[in-house]
């Protein structure tokens, strides 16, 4: 067997892990959700499931993936001497692959409105009709489909080129580029009159605001953002040498993860703010609300491109980790076999993509269950199979992987020792408590 690649450098690991983490799921939703419901108080919360929940699962998946430095499918029997533990392993990796399919739509979607945005800096002509322009570049099936289709051979072309010179390479130029365009951004936004009322709407504390749906989506996005229970995290983990400090690195994925929340909302609220606008979540807010708050602003295209490639920069590393995680299962970690395994893993993804890309369109009446086609990929990925994978996760670590391994890769200074028993106890009881309790109270739903 070929010797299975590796980072070049820990920075690689943690900006690439960084990348995946950060996505559509901290700032397509969050921020609307966070000014919603209390600030700063929601905040609060978020960051208190986060240390409790997503960052438990965090490391229970840096651990198995480096100590068993094999892919995700083959890791729990390599750790446990029993292949239907692998079973795990098989749930992220579908799960990933349905994932991917309609995230790649608006990341479609995203790569369409730049392309757009550039032909307005260079002809000049705006259309005022936001709302209308965005429904029909999305209903037009060769604008969804052609956008897919592109979004997901830039995310094949990355993960082609392997872990150190596709993923670490991408990830070293666009994370710190993404932290570029929010400055970039923020800063035309807090300079905005009025912004201070914006700012304030976004962070100001208020726990009398917090409802009870508000709590369940930030259970749910506290692994849902850090990318845990696919086994996505495990898979990076698996290329990283034996030195790299696990929790360390794992306190930096956490921490860039919070920084980028509260930017999105200091870029977004500010700007809404000023012309004294509602923001919108999701496409309404990137789509229809933004354009035509940079549409008043002198330089406004440009600024509106800049975010728009921010939000392309969060997306792509975020859908190459997905893509790679599938290719690692399917060539075993042969690099021989990469190219092709992305190839036909494209090919599927993009004609599984086709129904969620004509959701918003032709298909857009045929609706079963939680909706379109798209709602229910959604549904059925973000609140069963990621919950359920998340769960076992915590399960597999708490009760069936020997301590001695786990301690062995996480412990290395002795005032570690009660910490690893309070992330034992999580993985234990709360976390599969909790999961348990959205899990139920999303299904009833
Ligand atoms: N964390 C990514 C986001 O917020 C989504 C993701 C989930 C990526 C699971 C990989 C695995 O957009």
């Amino acid at each position: 067997m070929e010797t299975q690649s590796q980072w070049s450098s820990k920075l690689g690991f943690i900006l690439a892990s960084a990348g995946s983490a950060i996505g559509l799921g901290a700032m397509w939703k969050f921020p609307y959700v966070m000014a919603d419901n209390g600030g700063a108080a929601f905040l609060f919360i978020f960051v208190i499931f986060t240390m409790l929940v997503g960052f438990p699962l965090l490391l229970s998946e840096f651990v198995i993936g480096r100590h068993s430095n094999t892919y995700s499918t083959q890791s729990f029997g390599v750790l446990t001497g029993r292949k239907s533990y692998n079973l795990i392993g098989h749930l992220g990796n579908i799960g990933v692959f349905l994932l991917l399919s309609f995230y790649s739509v608006i990341g479609g979607w995203i790569l369409i409105y730049i392309i757009r945005t550039i032909v307005i800096l260079v002809t000049g002509s705006p259309t005022q009709d936001y709302e209308g322009v965005f429904g029909s570049l999305i209903s037009n099936p060769l604008y969804a489909i052609g956008g897919q289709a592109l979004f997901i051979v830039l995310t094949a072309l990355i993960v082609a080129k392997g872990i150190r010179n596709g993923i670490e390479r991408a990830s070293k130029i666009m994370m710190p580029l993404l932290f570029i365009a929010f400055i970039i951004i923020i800063i035309r936004s807090l300079t905005l009159n009025n912004a201070m009322e914006g700012v304030s709407y976004f962070l100001k504390p208020d726990f009398a605001k917090l409802s009870a749906d508000s709590i369940l989506f930030a259970l749910g996005q506290s692994f849902f953002s850090l990318s845990v229970g696919f086994g996505g995290m495990l898979t990076y983990a698996s290329y990283l040498n034996k030195k790299t400090d696990l929790t360390q690195s794992g306190l930096s994925v956490v921490g860039l993860n919070l920084i980028i929340t509260v930017l999105a909302g200091l870029a977004i609220f500010p700007a809404t703010a000023s012309l004294g606008i509602e923001a919108a979540q999701g496409p309404g807010l990137l789509f229809i609300v933004l354009p035509y708050v940079f549409d008043q602003l002198p330089f406004g295209h440009l600024f509106y491109l800049i975010f728009l490639m921010l939000f392309f920069f969060a997306t792509i590393t975020s859908s190459i980790s997905l893509l790679e995680i599938n290719v690692s299962n399917a060539t075993k970690n042969q690099n021989s076999r990469r190219i092709t395994a992305v190839v036909l893993l494209s090919i599927g993804l993009f004609v599984l993509g086709i129904p969620s890309a004509l959701s918003s369109g032709m298909l857009s009446d045929v609706t079963f269950l939680a909706g379109t086609f798209f709602d229910n990929m959604d549904f059925l990925v973000s609140n069963i199979l990621l919950p359920l994978g998340a769960l076992l996760f915590s399960l597999f670590t708490g009760y069936v992987l020997d301590q001695r391994m786990s301690r062995s890769e996480l412990v290395t200074q002795s005032y570690q020792e009660p910490l690893f028993k309070l992330w034992i106890f999580l993985l234990k009881f709360v976390i599969p408590l909790v999961i348990i309790g959205v899990f139920l109270s999303l299904i009833m739903k």
